[in-house]
């Protein structure tokens, strides 16, 4: 497998991260977004955490100057129809990324693989969307938060994947090493099915907006779980729109199993936009 031209939709939190990835492994990245200001936020948030590298000796100004090259911005309408591999990274939401994935298989050839980086929705649910050609060709790239520092990468088989393409995929993040994970389609695939309770119970000790409750959740998490990050400083990280989202289309998946219910507080904090860090605010504050 040879991937040299990507195409990364949505330029938020994950698409931002997996897009700055792509160009590390000196691969064409086209990044797309449906909000001018959000691409323009990305591509200066790449630039300035590569110069950053710059600054500290990881990379060189010479890497960085040839991965800038590599990293560019564009419509949908003008992204190379001819493209490798195409990464959905918008929003969790069932019927716009359907939409979307309809779009896709349109405008881009039949051999172009596409992929959704969806946490939670079924990889076949969403290939009902594209043509029956197109379906050995569609998979799931579940990446992690950070993208470019998370050495996970789940790729998911749905029914109708080829299951050539899920080893080949799974060959090639593994010799640009990342750690890749062969996973069943299934609610949450693997880590975001186990961390529900992770986010879950927290939610349920602490039952109220209350950050010294976060605090000493997180503290005991870290200091005696061994976690690097705390419940709460993750879901911030993470966004608790989406956050929200996955706990929800998790728990209608498992028939409204109690132990995956969304809690009311993460619901609140979504009506009141306090979205975690992308907002400046979440659990904690971030000024
Ligand atoms: P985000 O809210 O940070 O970014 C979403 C981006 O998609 C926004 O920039 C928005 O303008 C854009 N967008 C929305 N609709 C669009 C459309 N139709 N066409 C083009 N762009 C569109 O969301 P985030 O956190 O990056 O999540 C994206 C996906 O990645 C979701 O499916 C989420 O479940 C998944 N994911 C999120 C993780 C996280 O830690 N936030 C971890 C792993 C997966």
């Amino acid at each position: 497998m040879n991937l040299q031209r990507i195409v990364v939709i949505g330029a938020g939190t994950m698409g931002s991260g997996i897009a700055q990835w792509f160009a590390q492994q000196m691969c064409y990245v086209e990044l797309v977004d449906n909000s001018e200001d959000q691409l323009k936020r990305s591509v200066q948030s790449i630039h300035s955490s590569w110069d950053k590298l710059v600054e500290k000796g990881k990379l060189t100004s010479c890497q960085v100057g040839q991965m800038k090259q590599f990293l560019s911005t564009c419509t949908l309408e003008k992204a190379n129809p001819k493209s490798d591999l195409v990464i959905e990274a918008i929003i969790e939401d069932l019927e716009i990324k359907k939409t979307l994935f309809k779009k896709l298989d349109s405008l881009f050839d039949k051999k172009t693989i596409l992929s959704s980086n969806t946490s939670s929705f079924p990889i076949t649910l969403l290939s009902e969307a594209v043509s029956d050609e197109r379906k050995p060709n569609f998979i799931g790239l579940h990446f992690f938060n950070p993208a470019t520092i998370m050495l996970l990468v789940e790729v998911i088989k749905g029914l109708r994947t080829d299951a050539t393409l899920c080893e080949s995929l799974y060959q090639w993040f593994e010799l640009k090493g990342k750690k890749p994970a062969l996973c069943k389609d299934s609610p949450g695939f693997i880590v975001n099915r186990v961390a529900r309770n992770f986010y879950g119970e927290p939610l349920r000790i602490v039952d109220n907006d209350d950050e010294q409750k976060f605090k000493e959740v997180d503290t005991i998490l870290k200091e005696v779980g061994g976690f690097k990050m705390g419940p709460f400083e993750l879901m911030d990280l993470i966004g608790i729109d989406i956050n929200y989202s996955v706990t929800h289309s998790v728990w209608e998946a498992f028939n409204q199993e109690p132990r995956f219910a969304p809690h009311h507080l993460q619901k609140l904090m979504v009506d009141s936009k306090r979205f975690g860090r992308k907002s400046k605010k979440g659990f904690y504050p971030y000024d």
